[in-house]
């Protein structure tokens, strides 16, 4: 049997570098759904698909072949056959993965791919519903917050270290955003799940909220 551990939570949070790093402490694979929903959002972008019109919806859902790639041990996401994993990190693309992962067939097909890899591997698997949708079972399932300053910190930090442009008060003013629209929408909304462990990186670094998780593993494994 697959051992799987969950680690869901608000943009910003740090999820997937603390997933990223337990996953290659304890030799499990990583998943990072949020970057298969972010090459789905940029199909509807580079289509100008309708994300209100069940036809383009559909279209985009059927049209956007999603699958990933571990490259010299990273993860990687094609879109039709295209390496997208770059493209998907600006926050346009974020924006748009929030819009579409309110769609029913978009987490339908996704929640699909993901159950098929954690059925076959040890995972750790990030994300906004895989302790309550995904991964019920999971032996292992972690809620991962911080306090809104602190996410919007990091991810304008992250993205000024690629090069790119980042105002923290928009970044800020996105996350909100983001969070109103993964905590309200109907179907799989951000929340925890009753048996997952809390943890707030408000004021633990990324090492201590690793060693935190990895030694919970261990626990229960
Ligand atoms: O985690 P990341 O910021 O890359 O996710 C982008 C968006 O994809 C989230 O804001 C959320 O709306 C959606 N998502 C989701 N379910 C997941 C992972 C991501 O709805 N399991």
């Amino acid at each position: 049997m697959s051992f799987q551990i969950a680690i869901d939570g608000p943009a910003g949070a740090g999820k997937s570098t603390v997933a990223k790093a337990v996953a290659q402490k304890l030799g499990y694979l990583y998943v990072d759904t949020g970057a298969m929903y972010r090459a789905i959002g940029l199909y509807f972008l580079d289509h100008s698909l309708d994300t209100e019109n069940e036809e383009t919806v559909s279209k985009g859902t059927e049209g956007a072949d999603v699958t990933l790639q571990i490259i010299n041990g990273t993860q990687h996401v094609f879109l039709n056959g295209e390496d997208v994993t770059e493209r998907v990190r600006t926050e346009k693309a974020g924006m748009m993965a929030s819009r579409i992962s309110a769609l029913a067939p978009v987490r339908e097909k996704l929640v699909r791919m993901q159950q098929e890899i954690a059925g076959k591997n040890d995972v750790v698997m990030d994300g906004r519903d895989i302790g309550t949708v995904v991964l019920p079972d999971a032996p292992l399932k972690v809620y991962l917050t911080a306090s809104v300053e602190a996410r919007a910190e990091r991810r304008c930090l992250e993205l000024k270290t690629k090069g790119q442009e980042a105002d923290l008060r928009e970044i800020e003013e996105d996350i909100r955003k983001r969070d109103r629209q993964d905590m309200t929408r109907k179907i799989s909304p951000l929340r925890q799940a009753e048996d997952a462990v809390l943890l707030d990186s408000s004021c633990l670094d990324a090492a201590q909220v690793t060693e935190r998780i990895v030694s919970l593993a261990k626990e229960r494994r």
